[in-house]
């Protein structure tokens, strides 16, 4: 019996000095030391022993057993060094490695306009606000004065989330977020995504963006309205832009008007551009704030009166770097964005 037990010692020692990993370290124990282990079934049939052999095989056992288990515990030990050294070695950075393999990007063109366009109207006084994309049909629609037979709340031109719920078809909702939660003054813009049920061609979306603003105080007239828009397109544009505005038909303003500048192309001369007009048509729509829109915010309309005004960001975009397709701007085609 002692020499079984010296066999499973060496046997184990030089196995143990073999192994490569913790995995194989492990399975060895359970082999051995297990329940079910080489050494553990011998010290198992010790019962079968005499009365005096017993004692001295079991203090035998226990010896056996201990160095087994000492031995393990330096393997493993060793291991874990010997492993942590790799994983060091691996892992260690290379600082004067060439980097550069990872160009960085930049802002899309859209977002730069909109950014423009908002420093822009805060140098004018304007605060910036931010409004949600998913809407209700109410602030969407019925507070801003909207008939509910009007053409833009069918199921072909909206995307309804359900009854009451819809993907915002403008930003016009913000004027009415803007004043339900602020009393006048007001004088705010915000920018963001609309979504509209439009086929993708050249020069529509499902999903574009647009900038609104909305000035609401004591005595604000029309030509507070024109004066504040030709400042900003002038700034925006440069300074020989002529404008004009053509009287239009919004239900949340009073008269509205839809502004169209001098043709980007040509300036105004006339070209295949402008359709020899001299005219960029459509730039924004705008007005006076209806009264029932301030009655519905609980503005009374005797005391305060607003203009509010909307442009399409990607347009603008478009015009202004001479971009004759809108998917481009959808695209994420990188050597078209590199050029902004
Ligand atoms: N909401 C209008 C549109 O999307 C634009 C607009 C805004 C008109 C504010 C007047 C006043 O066409």
């Amino acid at each position: 019996m002692k020499n079984k037990l010296l066999n499973i010692k060496e046997q184990t020692l030089a196995k143990l000095n073999e192994i490569k990993n913790l995995d194989e370290l492990e399975s060895i124990r359970v082999k051995i030391l297990g329940k079910k282990g080489e050494l553990t079934l011998v010290l198992r049939g010790m019962g079968k022993l005499s009365k005096e052999e017993r004692p001295v095989v079991g203090q035998y056992a226990n010896e056996i057993r201990n160095d087994i288990e000492n031995y393990i515990a330096i393997r493993k030990k060793e291991l874990i060094e010997k492993m942590n050294k790799i994983k060091i070695e691996e892992e260690k950075i290379d600082v004067t490695a060439k980097k550069g393999s990872l160009k960085i990007g930049h802002r899309h063109p859209l977002n730069k306009t909109m950014e423009e366009l908002e420093n822009l109207f805060q140098t004018m006084g304007f605060s910036i606000i931010e409004g949600p994309e998913v809407e209700t049909v109410a602030n969407n629609f019925d507070l801003l004065n909207s008939p509910k037979n009007h053409p833009s709340r069918d199921l072909s031109d909206t995307f309804y989330i359900n009854e009451d719920i819809l993907l915002r078809t403008h930003t016009s909702t913000v004027q009415i977020r803007t004043m339900l939660n602020n009393k006048p003054p007001i004088r705010m813009v915000s920018a963001g995504r609309t979504f509209r049920f439009d086929d993708v061609d050249d020069t529509h979306s499902p999903m574009f963006h647009q900038i609104e603003g909305l000035v609401v105080d004591k005595n604000v007239t029309m030509s507070n309205l024109i004066h504040t828009l030709d400042v900003f397109i002038r700034e925006f544009f440069g300074e020989d832009m002529k404008t004009r505005y053509r009287p239009h038909y919004f239900p949340f303003t009073e008269p509205s008007a839809e502004v169209d500048v001098s043709c980007f192309a040509c300036h105004g001369e006339g070209c295949p551009e402008c359709n020899y007009t001299g005219w960029s048509m459509e730039l924004l729509g705008c007005g006076m704030v209806h009264p029932n829109v301030l009655r519905n915010c609980g503005i009374d309309p005797e005391v305060y009166s607003g203009f509010a005004f909307g442009m399409g960001v990607d347009r603008i975009t478009m015009v202004k770097h001479g971009i004759d397709n809108i998917r481009l701007l959808y695209d994420n085609d990188k050597r078209f964005l590199e050029q902004f």
